[in-house]
Parts: C-alpha cells; sequence; structure tokens
C-alpha cells in the first residue's frame, strides 16, 4: 500500500485542528464534568419555525431551488436586514443564501483573496477565518485588541494598513469575547476606511444579541457599503445551528462572483431548511427577544460572580460569551482549563483556542440555565480558591 499523504495540498495539511476541539477530545474523557463551554443556543429551534420545515417535506419542496436561495426567502432577508437594522438590499442581485455563517465566510475569502495579501483581524478571534485566509495563500494580521476592551479601533487599523492590506474583518458582537462596537466607534474606523481600496468582511452572526445597544452594523454606513460583504444567519437569533441557514448580503458587482463559488460548492441551501427560514424571518422576526432577555440575565449574573471572584473581566454587551482575564493565576489558558477540568469538572474553553494573544484568557458560554451556570461558578470559584 503507497500511503501518499504528502501529495495533499500544502495549506492544508499545515492546518491545525481548532483548540475548541482540542480541548473537547479532553472533556469527553470526563463524562461527569460540567460545561459552560459551548457556543450553540440552549434553545430549541421555535415550534412555528420547526413546523414551516416539516410542511416543506410533506409538500414536497425537496428539489433544488435557485442557487441564491428562494425568491421569497431572499425576500424575507431584504425585509428582516431593513426593519431590524436599516440596511437595505436588493434581493434579486445583492442577498445570497448560504449553509450557515460558515459557508458565508468560505466563500466570501475565496472571492476577495490572492495568494500574497493581508487580511486584518482583531484578536483574539473567532478560529473559522485563520484557516480559510491560509488556504486562500493569503496572510491573517491579528491585531492585539486586549488592550482596548477587545474592540479593533480606527487607530489600530492605521498601524497594521500596508499596500498588501485586501480586507479588514470585523465580526461584532464578538465570539469569544461578547464585545460590539457602538454607533461612534464605528462611524471613525468607516471615516478611516471610506477612501480607502479594501473589503470589510463584517460577520454579525450575533447581532440579534446585544443587551442595552441595539446592534449597528459597519454597512448601514453609505460611504463603505458598496466594499462590505455582510455575513449574518439565523443559528444564534432564532437557535438553528443545525439547519444550517445563514447569508451573504453584498454590492451586485461583487454578489454576482460570491454566487459563482456558491454555486460550484453547494449549488443552494437545503430547500427545508429555506422554507423554516421564510417562516423564521417573518412571523418569527421577534423570535430572539425572549431569548435575548434570557441571556441578559445570564450575563449579569456571570458578570457579577467573576467580579466578586477577583476575575478581571470586560463586562460583554453581545453574544453569550465572557472573557475573563486568568494572568493573575500565572498559567497559561490551556493549562489552566485542563487543572479546571481535572480537579472540578468544569469544562470551559482556554482562550488561546482563538489565537495566542488570547492565551492569558478563559471563554465561559452562559448559553446554560441558572442552574448550570450556578454550578459551574460555584466550581470555579473553589477551583481559583485552591491556586490562589
Ligand atoms: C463569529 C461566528 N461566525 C460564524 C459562526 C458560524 O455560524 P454558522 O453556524 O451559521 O455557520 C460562528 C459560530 O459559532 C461564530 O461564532
Amino acid at each position: 500500500v503507497i500511503i501518499v499523504e504528502h501529495l495533499i495540498n500544502n495549506s492544508v495539511k499545515e492546518i491545525k485542528i481548532s483548540g475548541i476541539r482540542q480541548f473537547f477530545n479532553k472533556v469527553a474523557k470526563y463524562p461527569d464534568a460540567i460545561s459552560l463551554s459551548i457556543g450553540i443556543p440552549d434553545f430549541p429551534t421555535p415550534t412555528h419555525v420547526k413546523d414551516a420545515g416539516k410542511q416543506a417535506i410533506d409538500q414536497n419542496f425537496t428539489t433544488y431551488t435557485h442557487n441564491a436561495g428562494l425568491l421569497e426567502l431572499r425576500k424575507a432577508i431584504e425585509s428582516f436586514v431593513d426593519t431590524k437594522y436599516g440596511l437595505q438590499y436588493d434581493p434579486e442581485s445583492e442577498i445570497i443564501a448560504t449553509v450557515g455563517a460558515s459557508e458565508a465566510i468560505d466563500i466570501s475569502f475565496r472571492t476577495i483573496l490572492d495568494p500574497g495579501c493581508e487580511v486584518i483581524l482583531p484578536a483574539p478571534v473567532y478560529p473559522g477565518y485563520e484557516p480559510v485566509i491560509r488556504m486562500c495563500g493569503a496572510t491573517p494580521i491579528n491585531v492585539d485588541t486586549t488592550k482596548t476592551g477587545f474592540k479593533m479601533t480606527a487607530e489600530l487599523i492605521e498601524k497594521h494598513l500596508t499596500d498588501r492590506t485586501r480586507c479588514i474583518v470585523l465580526p461584532y458582537p464578538s465570539n469569544p469575547t461578547g464585545c460590539t462596537l457602538d454607533y461612534s466607534e464605528m462611524e471613525e474606523i468607516a471615516n478611516l476606511l471610506k477612501d480607502k481600496e479594501i473589503f470589510i468582511l463584517s460577520d454579525e452572526i450575533y447581532s440579534e444579541l446585544t443587551y442595552g445597544k441595539k446592534h449597528v452594523s459597519i454597512a448601514s454606513f453609505e460611504q463603505l457599503k458598496a466594499k462590505t460583504i455582510v455575513i449574518n444567519g439565523l443559528s444564534k437569533s432564532h437557535a438553528m445551528t443545525g439547519w444550517r441557514i445563514g447569508f451573504i448580503l453584498a454590492p451586485a458587482y461583487l454578489s454576482k462572483h460570491l454566487l459563482k463559488v456558491h454555486q460550484y460548492n453547494v449549488t443552494c441551501v437545503s430547500t427545508i431548511t429555506q422554507h423554516a427560514a421564510i417562516e423564521a424571518l417573518t412571523n418569527g422576526i421577534n423570535d430572539a427577544e425572549a431569548m435575548r432577555d434570557e441571556y441578559a440575565n445570564r450575563l449579569d449574573y456571570t458578570y457579577e460572580r467573576l467580579v466578586d471572584m477577583g476575575f478581571d473581566v470586560v463586562k460583554p454587551n453581545g453574544a453569550f460569551y465572557i472573557f475573563p482575564s486568568i494572568k493573575q493565576f500565572h498559567l497559561d489558558s490551556f493549562e489552566f482549563a485542563t487543572a479546571l477540568l481535572e480537579t472540578e469538572g468544569l469544562a470551559v474553553v482556554p482562550g488561546n483556542a482563538f489565537g495566542s494573544i488570547g492565551n492569558s484568557f478563559i471563554r465561559i458560554s452562559y448559553a446554560y440555565s441558572k442552574l448550570t451556570l450556578e454550578e459551574g461558578l460555584d466550581r470555579l470559584e473553589r477551583f481559583i480558591t485552591k491556586i490562589k
């Protein structure tokens, strides 16, 4: 038998399995551990949305659709993003339904990147971007945001712009930090970038989960809209992670290229899912509100507990993650999370899963019941009392 692993594409060979996955392989060995680690809403998909999916099957809506998705779905997306964020996109030429935000990220980078160009990212950052950037032969430029409350600023962007910069990723509200940018912070970035020949990839998958202030999309700045790709979807807003539904909003000159990559990649999103998504975006336009209120309560509880324990922690205002510093314990994040798992049976995600800049932090998800949160945070408190 001849093994020809060396012939596998080099950039694929170099991709490492995600730090989250590595840690989960460890967690699987502790069946009694409790977890505050997962980025999945702990609510079921709303019943009326599930029913729409069931009806789609019964009505034999089981064939391919238009590559960009059913026009009815694109119209539902148009109206949703206009009502919620004041964004106007043409459903015929500027909206594509994708297989989750994940596919949207993949086809966006593959459409806009060439080997040798650079992509600026605010680190610590969601680990789904870097491998795709590298597979395109481009270079991720991770900008340390730990001194600006995990916010990308116009000043930080300016420092890292080069003549190779092709794209800036703005993933707010952020996974793993839960931080968002407000209008004036976005405006400063918009003023800096308005004359630059550069793309902006705005991953807004947590846009329905903001606490306090309403979500602002960078594409609402008219000068930036023509070079911005907005990524969003229903995974988090409607608790639909397993349905695999996201979408892209981009100007027509860009969408027509994105659509080719999408078409040769997946043809279209599952038709059943598309019908469920129409229901979610129309009759379920406000479905996220009840979940958001619950997450907001859990955030307050989690934040207060962490502050009481003496953690140095930025209070997030979006998504369902909190990212306390563990610097005071003089352990790196993998050692800290491993010891916490082994001695107290609590799983959290080591911050270095989000890049080396995250190495003195842990990510706690509060997409869990109050009871689980309480028990988990009690375990964390016992652990740090021991190691202090
Ligand atoms: C920032 C961010 N973008 C994209 C995704 C992927 O979303 P989807 O499940 O819709 O592919 C996630 C999932 O956790 C995420 O946190």
